[in-house]
């Protein structure tokens, strides 16, 4: 299995994306853990893609597929994959599927994930990440139980993302707009690939509906 969580910042992709992972035995590749990692480490990746990151731009494709490919022939043509944030342009699905070719694999599911403008923003100022596990909270859908402090490993690293200040967030809509779904047109030309979610309702919701997407 190959699947695409394809939808706007802040739709759930990531959210959606570890759980249906946990549950089905899948790998999780979310190309912006990847970029995220690389800069913590301070990698020359990490570093490069730092400005693009903090703009709410696109990092360039050659870095993303370079990422991509990697991590793919890593896991091996055995391992069902959920991609989360890629392929975001054209040119990164076309690589996709040159990628995968070599490896006797192709895209099988594309779900396309959906909420409004308002939704998005919301969840999107409210996220909080902790830096020491990578958990994610909202403090006003999913808030810890104690302020500041990860339920899940008990450190008191909740942050919030530098690309979640308002004016970015708008930036990365546009993009998303402008560049990323032009995807779902691209995919649907593939009989039977495309399925869409609603993603403004609760997380056991949609994730019951993406569960059945799948299949
Ligand atoms: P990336 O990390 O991929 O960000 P994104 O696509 O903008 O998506 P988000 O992670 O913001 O949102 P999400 O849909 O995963 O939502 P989440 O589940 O966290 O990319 C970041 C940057 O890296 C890009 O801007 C770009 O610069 C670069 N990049 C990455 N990939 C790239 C690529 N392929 N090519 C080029 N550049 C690339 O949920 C959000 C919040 O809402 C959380 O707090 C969560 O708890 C909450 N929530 C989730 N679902 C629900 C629900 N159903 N109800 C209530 N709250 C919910």
């Amino acid at each position: 299995m190959v699947a695409i969580l394809l939808g706007p910042p802040g739709v759930g992709k990531g959210t959606q994306g570890v759980r249906l992972c946990e549950a089905r035995g899948l790998s999780h590749v979310s190309t912006g853990d990847l970029l995220r990692a690389a800069r913590r480490e301070g990698t020359s990746l990490g570093r490069e893609a730092q400005a693009f990151m903090d703009r709410g731009e696109l990092v360039p494709d050659s870095v993303i597929m370079g990422m991509v490919r990697e991590a793919l022939e890593e896991l091996g043509s055995d391992t069902g994959v959920v991609f989360d944030g890629f392929p975001r342009t054209i040119p990164q699905a076309e690589g996709l599927d040159a990628v995968l070719t070599d490896l006797g694999r192709s895209v099988d599911r594309v779900v396309v994930l959906q909420a409004d403008d308002e939704t998005l923003v919301k969840r999107l100022s409210g996220r909080r990440t902790c830096s020491q596990c990578g958990a994610v909270f909202n403090v006003f859908f999913d808030a810890p139980s104690v302020e500041g402090q990860c339920d899940r490993c008990g450190a008191s690293a909740l942050e919030q993302r530098t690309d979640d200040a308002h004016e970015t967030v708008r930036n990365r809509l546009g993009v998303y707009r402008s560049q990323t779904a032009p995807l779902i047109e691209f995919y649907s030309e593939r009989a039977g690939v495309v399925k869409h979610v609603d993603g403004d309702r609760s997380v056991d919701a949609v994730a019951a509906d993406l569960s059945a997407a799948l299949d």
